[in-house]
């Protein structure tokens, strides 16, 4: 199994995991669930009004954290915005209680891929893996 598809099962398996951004020198984190692979891309899903979008437009860096049957992941990437409406639609198809609030063409969904990701996957009982995408 190739890296990136790695990364995409324990974070879906997670189903929640914590996506840290930079505002000026403060880190902010937050829950988040919405993940796709698309395209050989690791896609999350945002809505532009929200803080972590303008965070992420000023400074594309960072981080996320997941935990799920006893391994952690923590991914270092850039968060880069994609307006292809076809990934939309596909995120929205894949994770449908998203389509209460959102809708491709609503202005404010946001479909954002991983770029120059280094994913380290760790636990208490084995040496740490890493796999970048
Ligand atoms: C389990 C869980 C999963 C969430 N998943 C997402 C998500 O994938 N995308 C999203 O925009 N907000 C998601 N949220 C809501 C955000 O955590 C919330 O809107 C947060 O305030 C956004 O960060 P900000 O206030 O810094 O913009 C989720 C919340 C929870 C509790």
């Amino acid at each position: 199994m190739e890296g990136i598809e790695k990364v995409y099962g324990f974070l879906d398996r997670a189903q929640t995991y914590y996506l840290a951004t930079v505002e000026g020198d403060q880190p902010r984190v937050r829950p988040f669930g919405t993940i796709l692979l698309y395209g050989g891309r690791l896609y999350i899903q945002t809505g532009k009004v929200k803080q972590v979008s303008k965070q992420l437009a000023l400074n594309p860096e960072a981080e996320i954290c997941a935990f799920s049957g006893g391994e952690w992941l923590r991914i270092s990437c850039e968060l880069v915005n994609d307006d292809d409406r076809a990934v939309k639609v596909a995120m929205l198809e894949k994770m449908p209680e998203l389509r209460a609030m959102y809708s491709p063409d609503d202005g404010n969904t946001q479909v954002l891929y991983m770029k120059n990701a280094t994913a380290t996957f760790s636990s208490f009982t084995k040496a740490p893996e890493t796999v970048t995408f």
